[in-house]
């Protein structure tokens, strides 16, 4: 999960690491009050800023700075509604104004690839990193963190030293680095980034700009992170089927799609994909992914069914279920038991292709079944083309 800055912001001063007062706000007018209280720490000067999930904001003139309470009014008049990359601006963040007198660049991050943390630091910050990463690779440090030792005092000092800090400079940058670590382990975040890291005209080091990925493995040891989350933000139907505990992604199209196993429904969509570029010009593609795993249950086929009925996009289902820890009878039996307990809100027709474990018996099931709407397939390109053709017919 991605923070706003707003929020990395104030994680950053629980953690103590140095930052300047803000504070949000979802109306002009809100803004004007923010600006003439935080307006009073810096002269009368705040930045009135974007908060939204992406980077660039200042290039997109969702950073604006501001000399009075009005200004910052008519800043934020101008910036909330403002479209950012395809991020509909809905909240701004109130900042007192610093005084820069330098930009640089820090970040820690999981580094996947190989295996461990990695530590990234350039005295250029404020632009794009990822063109100084390819333009000039030389001005951005990049130092392996292990992560049982983190970011020490001489871990964080070997950073400054390498991105080439003067002795003075770098020596008030390390205690910011150790706190940032800290946002890193203490948080189970996967990115700590902050960009700019400034030097103010009084020579202090401050964290202007924050981003802060968390990682949602870690969530059951961090329970206070599920406020973070943006619910306005989320699908509806995705936000059920989290509740429901679903693995489930909204798509575009309009066959639903269940099957077991990630990989499986990875293919399933593809072969539906393929299978609905025949009828009409493409007018049927996946509705969704959602993988209801091994060991499905009835009641988890019938979430999840309902789930997918509840997308009004969805014009026909496709289960495609591979039998094999769970035996194809059962899930056969799941399939009957959802329709029942779904009644009248099974509208959809239903295309079914089981395959493995015990499958005659499961389809022998259905068949006896037999479910108006569901329809039984025996290979994963049949079912496919069907369940693509009953989408564009309907
Ligand atoms: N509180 C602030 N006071 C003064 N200048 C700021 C402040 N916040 C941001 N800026 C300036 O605006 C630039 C862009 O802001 P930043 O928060 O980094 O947004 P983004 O990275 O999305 O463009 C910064 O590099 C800095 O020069
Ligand atoms: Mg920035």
């Amino acid at each position: 999960m991605d923070l706003f800055e707003y929020q990395a912001r104030d994680m950053f001063e629980t953690h103590g690491v140095p930052v300047l007062a803000g504070a949000i706000a979802d109306t002009p007018e809100e803004a004007r009050a923010a600006a003439e209280r935080i307006g009073q720490l810096s002269g009368g000067v705040t930045v009135v800023k974007a908060q939204v999930k992406t980077g660039g904001r200042g290039k997109a003139g969702g950073v604006k700075v501001a000399k009075s309470a009005e200004e910052a009014q008519a800043a934020a008049e101008q910036i909330l509604g403002m479209d950012i990359k395809g991020h509909t601006v809905h909240r701004v963040m109130i900042a007192q104004g610093a005084k820069i007198a330098e930009e640089y660049y820090f970040s820690v991050l999981l580094d996947r690839s190989n295996r461990s943390l990695l530590a990234m630091c350039s005295k250029e910050g404020g632009m794009e990193i990822e063109q100084l990463a390819v333009e000039r690779p030389e001005a951005l440090a990049r130092v392996e963190v292990d992560a049982n030792t983190g970011i020490d005092e001489a871990k964080a000092q070997e950073i400054v030293d390498t991105a080439g800090f003067d002795a003075q400079t770098g020596a008030k940058i390390v205690p910011v680095l150790q706190k940032l670590w800290e946002v890193y382990r203490d948080e189970d975040a996967t990115l700590v980034e902050v960009n700019p890291l400034v030097k103010t005209e009084d020579g202090g080091i401050l964290a202007l700009d924050g981003k802060v990925t968390l990682d949602a493995n870690a969530s059951f040891r961090q329970p206070h992170h599920a406020e973070l989350e943006d619910k306005g933000a989320a699908d509806p139907l995705e936000a059920r089927a989290k509740e429901l505990d679903l693995n489930y992604v909204k798509l575009d199209g309009n066959v639903g799609i269940i099957g077991n196993g990630a990989g499986l429904v990875m293919s399933t969509l593809d072969v539906v994909a393929y299978a609905g570029e025949d009828f009409t010009g493409g007018k049927a593609s996946p509705a969704n992914f959602l993988d209801i795993g091994g060991g499905a249950s009835s009641e988890v086929m019938s979430n999840g069914l309902s789930v997918i009925l509840g997308d009004e996009q969805v014009r026909s289902v496709f289960v495609n279920v591979f039998g094999g820890i769970t035996a194809c009878d059962e899930v056969a039996r799941g399939i009957v038991a959802a329709l029942e307990t779904l009644g009248d809100e099974a509208t959809k027709p239903l295309v079914v292709r089981l395959d493995g474990n015990n499958v005659e018996e499961g389809r022998r099931i259905l068949a006896e079944a037999n479910h108006p709407l569901v329809t039984i397939e025996d290979t994963m390109d049949g079912a496919a083309r069907r369940a693509a053709e009953l989408a564009a017919a309907n």
